[in-house]
């Protein structure tokens, strides 16, 4: 019996009644794991079962006060977590399963750098409550970066894209000799130039769109590693076993094995491998096979004709040139293989255990699916180029990019990149738009664009207004469909629909 099933104790209240064994995961079928993973996504963790996490922060390190411990009224805190009781709790939009949230469900990302926080100027010791790091005091603006909960929908086939561009870009790196600058181009997406200065260093200075923790400083006698991080709109996360690992703990104070070690209790709540290794995989899988987003088109001759109007705009002005409406997984990336190749440390890495692998195209997993073509081809229409972009207005009033803070320097400048957003299920994936959760409707977005973006943007305001009008209804029927839809293409009663429309090809 692979699963280990928490006895069924009277009274006992615990959320996740099974546990699976390390090394079972191997044992079940690809339906099975999805589900077990799936139970863990949706689980309200109690502390019956070692949620919480009295001595330690979000981070993972020790509170900065051990003598105000995070239990009782100090258990919960909106801002530096532990803030909910399940994934599922913030990633449940639409249809309750695994898409983005409701601005309610906005994290505070690195507030839980502090114990609790709060505003009580009494509370001095840094981070512990209401100070920063130099001993300033914090604001709501100044403590976190408040971010909008994302969609996880189509997750393994965009985990897998991006570990693809990381290994083209590789390949290249590998070539250039001492003297040489090459770019960097994979899957048609332009990623800048790298140098190898004849003295043997690494220039990366021309590098664009990587996370700068994949290149280290520019000038270096390493190679740069030019992975490619997908999650985390900043791009600061490789995959989906490392956000779990830090989710699970900062939002809940469920620590993995992997991350804090077997048989260990750092955050003194008295239980012991709160999730196995074999856990997080089985949750990893579950947000890997999650079915992709597609169209909703209803059967009106005026709604189909602004659509295709509003599609063949969105590559006129060069919304496509960010957005890419597609890009191709190819030599069989649509096996997902867990762990990833590019795992860092404290995560699950290749060669720890066997290496699963799961085909993202299978029936097992719910529709619907994207499958391979004749010539050996997934299409990924994520409308994204894993690329960060600074869309930021040069000197912003409005809080565009909530980031400015007096944590440290680097921290004060703010961070204005981020990934260009994926757009499919772009209607109802999640409600509350762009990084910041702060726009409630497509054209507010579309508006907000400036910097990189900014010909773009002042291109659809010199649109006729019927014009601008068609492009943002193409960007409504970008939806998540509802569970059991088999097609990616249907009507307004989610029944399977031609298109483009007959008449249109008259
Ligand atoms: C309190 C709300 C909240 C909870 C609870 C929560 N998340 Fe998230 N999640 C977010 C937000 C907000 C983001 C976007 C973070 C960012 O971009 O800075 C996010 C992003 C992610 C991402 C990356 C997606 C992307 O588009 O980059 C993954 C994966 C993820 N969460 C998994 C989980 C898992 C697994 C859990 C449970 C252990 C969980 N989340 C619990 C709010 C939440
Ligand atoms: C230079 C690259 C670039 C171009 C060109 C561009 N975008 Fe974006 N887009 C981005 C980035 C980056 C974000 C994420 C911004 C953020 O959240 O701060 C984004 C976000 C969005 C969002 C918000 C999605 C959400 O729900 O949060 C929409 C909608 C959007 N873009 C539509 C468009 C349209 C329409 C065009 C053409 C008029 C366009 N974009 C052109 C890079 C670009």
């Amino acid at each position: 019996m692979p699963v280990q099933a928490t006895q069924n104790v009277i009274g006992k209240e615990v959320s996740a009644l099974s546990h699976l064994k390390d090394g079972s995961e191997f044992g079940l079928p690809l339906g099975g794991l999805f589900a077990l993973g799936k139970l863990l996504f949706d689980a309200n963790w109690t502390d019956q079962e070692g949620g919480g996490r009295p001595l330690t922060k979000g981070t993972g390190r020790p509170i900065s006060n051990g003598s105000a411990p995070l239990t009782g009224n100090r258990s919960f805190n909106r801002i530096s977590a532990p803030d909910a009781n399940s994934c599922m709790g913030c990633h449940n939009s639409p249809y309750g399963i695994s898409g983005g949230g409701d601005f309610v469900t906005n994290v505070f990302v690195l507030g839980q750098r502090f114990d609790f926080a709060t505003f009580d100027p009494a509370d001095k010791t840094p981070t512990s409550g209401s100070t920063d790091e130099t001993g300033q005091p914090s604001s709501l603006d100044t403590l976190a970066n408040m971010r909008a909960s994302t969609s996880l929908f189509g997750a393994g086939y965009l985990e897998m894209l991006a570990r693809q561009i990381t290994e083209d870009l590789q390949a290249i790196r590998c070539t250039i000799k001492p003297g040489e600058t090459k770019d960097l181009v994979s899957k048609g997406i332009h990623f800048g130039k790298l140098t190898l200065t004849k003295t043997g260093l690494w220039d990366a200075s021309k590098v664009e769109g990587i996370s700068r923790l994949s290149l280290l400083s520019s000038m270096s006698a390493s190679p740069p590693t030019l992975v490619i991080r997908p999650w985390h709109q900043a791009s600061n996360v490789v995959s989906l076993r490392e956000f779990s690992n830090n989710a699970f703990n900062q939002h809940h104070g469920i620590q993995s094995t992997e991350r804090f070690g077997i048989d260990t209790d750092p955050d003194g709540d008295g239980f012991t491998n709160e999730m196995t290794r074999a856990d997080v995989t089985a949750v990893t899988i579950y947000q890997a096979g999650l079915q992709v987003p597609g169209h909703v088109i209803p059967r009106d001759r005026e709604i189909e004709q602004a659509v295709l109007t509003g599609e063949k705009l969105f590559q006129r002005i060069a919304c496509a040139s960010c957005h890419i409406p597609r890009l191709p997984l190819d030599k069989q990336g649509w096996i997902f293989s867990e762990p990833n190749p590019f795992n860092p440390p404290t995560n699950l890495r290749v060669g720890e255990t066997t290496t699963l692998k799961v085909d993202l195209s299978s029936d097992e997993l719910p529709a619907p699916r994207l499958k391979p073509d004749a010539s050996g081809v997934v299409w990924v229409e994520a409308f994204t180029d894993f690329k960060l972009h600074d869309i930021c207005e040069p000197q912003n009033a409005e809080p565009l990019d909530m980031n400015q803070s007096v944590w440290s320097k680097k921290f004060r400048e703010g961070n204005r990149r981020f990934l260009t957003k994926r757009l499919w299920g772009e209607a109802n994936a999640q409600p509350a738009h762009f990084h910041h959760g702060l726009f409630t409707t497509i054209r507010r977005c579309v508006l907000a664009h400036a910097g990189e973006a900014l010909k773009t943007r002042e291109a659809f305001q010199a649109l006729p207004a019927g014009e601008q009008d068609a492009l943002i209804e193409f960007l409504k029927y970008l939806q998540v469909l509802p569970p059991g839809t088999k097609d990616r293409i249907v009507d307004e009663k989610f029944q399977a629909r031609e298109w483009p429309p007959a008449w249109s090809k008259k």
